[in-house]
């Protein structure tokens, strides 16, 4: 483990997010709250983890020089990615040379900021169900990859097929991703990748669509047992509900056929043990009946377990810091509930929150603000939770708290 020291003496133990968004705001608190001395870094100023970190830094997380500039003079004991968009070779490179810990490993990060980097490794190297999925470069390419083509020795080579779903290899929360219903929609598909990949670079991953039953997020931990060893702690099952990509809500436990809970537990251990180092994974699964699907896996506490500030006695943030810490974790579940995303429904600066009060009078609810200085319509400004026996019930009062809270330009 690390020792633990205090924050702004030379005895300090110094953590960096990069990336302060509203899950760093809270791996932040956690860590804050083990009195350990914390820097924020983010593209922007006041960024939510920047408001409660000791130190905020403002930098281009993707440009390598600024981050190796940044880590090198603040020599911060581990790096911790909150976010996909950074200059991961440079933090390779950094974790070879000995200057930094990255959590939970530069190679994870790598791997996992990028549609292609996870899914052949997932698919190709260890083997794991998914969907059946084509890369390509070009318009011309993605409509081969989905209908089939005849190659040079005349064979006929079969496509992903209708329906499917297009998304650029590199970004997050659903952008620039569509579904697929027949060949009039490839070239609006193409174009909306485009337009919502990270770099202007046109490459797209073709999935075929899986009609699950229902998809969940499991909570993985690679945390340190007593005797020094690794071990694998997972959190009960969370089953969420995405809109367009984005998640709307989420919910724990979900309830699963014991074989579809060991497939996925199976299946979460071997990419887990695959990315290595210590911390909290959020793998994202399809299930239908007994079958499992690897989807993709974030090296972080994950937008879908914010549902755990309400349901767990230690919660995926204060999880993932102790876990990078080499702390002990408990992933047992303290209640059912859930959770429901508050968006931001307008698009101004500085906006101001109205029925807060009529969403806290809904009974066992909390709320976070998250604090982000502008507000976008589809912008996560902040989440409802809900605790109760039955999940059901958690589920229906963390959306009435959610739908009383409306933000507004001030
Ligand atoms: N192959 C697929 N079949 C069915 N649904 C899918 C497929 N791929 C993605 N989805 C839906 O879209 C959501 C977002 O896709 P995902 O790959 O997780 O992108 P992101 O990285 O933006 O979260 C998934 O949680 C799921 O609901
Ligand atoms: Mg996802």
């Amino acid at each position: 483990m690390i020792t633990l020291g205090t924050p702004l003496s030379p005895h300090a133990t110094r953590v960096m997010l990069l990336g302060s968004g509203e899950l760093g705001k809270e791996v932040l608190i956690a860590l804050q709250r083990l009195g350990v001395e914390t820097i924020a870094v983010d593209r922007y100023e006041n960024a939510p983890g920047q408001q409660v970190a000791h130190h905020a830094r403002t930098i281009t997380m993707s440009d390598p020089a600024q981050l190796k500039a940044l880590i090198e003079a603040e020599r911060p004991m581990l790096v911790v990615p909150e976010i996909e968009a950074i200059a991961t070779a440079m933090l390779e490179e950094l974790e070879a040379a000995g200057t930094v810990r990255v959590i939970p490993t530069a190679r994870a990060a790598r791997l996992t900021m990028d549609r292609e980097g996870i899914r052949r490794l997932a698919a190709e190297t260890l083997a794991l169900p998914t969907s059946p999925y084509r890369f390509c470069d070009s318009p011309a390419e993605l409509q081969a990859a989905i209908e089939g083509f005849t190659q040079a020795d005349g064979k006929r080579r079969p496509g992903i097929g209708y329906p499917c779903v297009v998304k650029p290899v590199m970004s997050s929360s659903g952008k620039g991703q569509s579904k697929l219903d027949g060949p009039a929609d490839v070239g609006k598909a193409w174009d909306h990748a485009l337009a919502g990949g990270r770099v202007s670079r046109g490459r797209v991953i073709v999935e075929g669509f899986i009609a699950f039953d229902y998809e969940i997020t499991l909570l993985t931990v690679r945390a340190l047992g007593t005797d020094g060893q690794v071990q694998t702690h997972f959190c009960e099952p969370i089953g969420h509900v995405q809109v367009a990509g984005d998640y709307v809500e989420s919910w724990q436990p979900q309830p699963m056929r014991p074989v579809a809970l060991e497939r996925s537990r199976a299946i979460a251990k071997t990419v887990t043990d695959n990315l290595g180092g210590l911390g909290l994974f959020g793998v994202e699964l399809f299930v239908k009946g007994d079958e499992v699907w690897f989807s993709e896996v974030s090296p972080r506490p994950h937008d879908t377990g914010m549902v755990t500030m309400a349901t767990q006695w230690q919660n995926e943030f204060e999880l993932h810091a102790r876990a990078i810490l080499g702390l002990p974790v408990d992933t047992a579940l303290k209640s059912p509930g859930a959770s429901a995303v508050i968006y931001g429904g307008v698009e101004a600066r500085g906006i101001v929150f109205d029925g807060v009060d009529a969403a806290l009078r809904v009974p066992n609810t909390e709320l976070r603000l998250f604090g982000k200085p502008e507000s976008f319509v589809k912008r996560r400004m902040g989440v409802a939770l809900a605790h109760d026996v039955d999940v059901e019930v958690a589920r229906a009062r963390a959306k009435q708290a959610a739908a009383c809270v409306k933000p507004r330009a001030a």
